[in-house]
């Protein structure tokens, strides 16, 4: 989970400048929502960015050393808990990076 967030964290700061992170906590699921102040991602890449090694264009990624696998580690690490990633661009700019987690059963279920 460390790692999950990690990723996401660094790309908010590296591509937004900064992270505003939300939880909002809820007896069936916590969401985690991080969003920042960059370009955020048009819709029609929104699911190919989660693909190995596929990084936008270069002027915003060149020469940062990054691999292109951060969003996809993330995710499989999200679905592996049971949860997933999703992505939309905040109404007012930025990338808006919704973080679901099931509540465990035995909790919820009291
Ligand atoms: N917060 C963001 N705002 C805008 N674009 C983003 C954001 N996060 C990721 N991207 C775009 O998605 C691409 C893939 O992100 P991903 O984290 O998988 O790889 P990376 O940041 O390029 O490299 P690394 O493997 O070091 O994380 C990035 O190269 C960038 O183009
Ligand atoms: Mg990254």
């Amino acid at each position: 989970m460390k790692r999950c967030l990690a990723n996401l964290l660094e790309n908010a700061i590296f591509y937004g400048q900064r992270a505003d992170v939300t939880l909002e906590d809820d007896p069936s699921r916590l969401t985690i929502t991080i969003r920042d102040h960059g370009p955020g991602i048009p819709e029609g890449q929104r699911e190919r960015v989660f693909s190995p090694f596929v990084r936008l264009e270069p002027s915003r990624s060149r020469n940062t050393g990054g691999s292109g696998l951060g969003l996809g580690i993330a995710r499989h690490i999200a679905r592996a808990l049971g949860g997933d990633i999703g992505l939309d661009n905040h109404p007012e700019g930025g990338l808006r990076v919704n973080v679901t987690l099931p509540r465990p059963r035995n909790i919820t279920g009291l």
